[in-house]
């Protein structure tokens, strides 16, 4: 039996739309796989009641379709799903991996970031790679059509997750199909200097180059108590606020010395409009981990 811990992610940051992505240090799925005739799936923990046990309905089930590797799957979620904390990229990531092991298939992580996507796009419609490729290579990464760069980084955030689901397809529906050019150039500076940014485990710039007038200011209407959390965050500290990939996690970027504060306003100020939520105080982390 093999076992992998695979990280919650964040995608977009902001600036960074279908391309930008980091792992969390907390929280995780882990997953244990076993060879067997046919692919079975077990589902525990956050959220388990919502994901289908039918591996043709199952990320993991395509993932282990993609390595043809059947197996006992057993999955144990610490990431929600619907959440925008990449839950089912964790899932997909870490089944990637064991399955890659238990097989001795030789797929390098970089290989397993397009199999892990196929995985995610049963769930989500449509193919992205940027939740999958934090959660298997780690740091932050940039994904585009020519592939993936990864850089490490320890950048502290807080990610507050509330207690209301928003559906990757329903946040994707709200996405204006066009914008203005200079739009468009505010958003590629702040996505460099985010670039930069985490390349100097700088919580300064990062958080600077999260700006995004494009597709997040439409995001934030589809989560309760958005701007009163962002406001609270950025009061107590955080360097920068954004929605953490289709919502409705919110993610903050910030110094340590600020992240409790912080975790604690961006609660109390969901709570004011009636909504629960769970703070993670977390940093930039490793990608999943194989336990033999
Ligand atoms: N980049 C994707 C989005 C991440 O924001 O829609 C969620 O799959």
């Amino acid at each position: 039996m093999l076992t992998v811990r695979a990280p919650a992610t964040s995608a977009n940051l902001g600036s960074g739309f279908d391309v930008f992505g980091i792992a969390l240090g907390t929280p995780a799925d882990v997953i244990r796989v076993e060879r067997a005739p046919e692919t079975t799936i077990t589902v525990t923990g956050a959220g388990s009641e919502y994901i289908p046990e039918d591996p043709a309905k199952n990320t993991v089930g395509a993932v282990a379709e993609a390595l043809d590797a059947p197996a006992r799957i057993r999955i144990d979620k610490g990431v929600r799903p619907s959440s925008g904390l990449g839950s089912s990229a964790a899932s997909a990531a870490a089944a990637a991996v064991a399955l890659n092991a238990l097989y001795d298939r030789g797929c390098s992580r970089e290989e397993l970031v397009p199999i892990a996507a196929e995985g995610e796009a049963l769930v989500s419609g449509e193919a992205h790679a940027d939740n999958v490729a934090p959660a298997l290579l780690g740091g932050f990464t940039v994904v585009t059509d020519d592939g993936v760069t990864q850089v490490d980084a320890s950048v502290p955030v807080v990610a507050c997750l509330p207690d209301i689901t928003v559906s990757t397809r329903d946040a994707r529906g709200v996405v204006p199909d066009s914008a203005s050019l200079a739009d468009v150039v505010d958003t590629v500076g702040n996505a460099a200097t985010l670039t930069v940014g985490m390349t100097q485990d700088d919580p300064d710039l990062v958080g600077r180059g999260m700006l995004d007038d494009i597709v997040t200011p439409e995001r934030t209407k589809l989560i309760d108590g958005y701007d009163r959390v962002r406001e609270a965050a950025l009061e107590a500290g955080a360097t920068g606020v954004t929605v953490s990939g289709a919502g409705p996690g919110v993610l903050a970027v910030c110094h340590h010395q600020n992240q409790r504060a912080i975790a604690a306003a961006m609660v109390d100020a969901f709570d004011a409009v009636g909504v629960e939520s769970r703070a993670y105080q977390t940093v930039v982390g490793e990608g999943a981990r194989l336990y033999r």
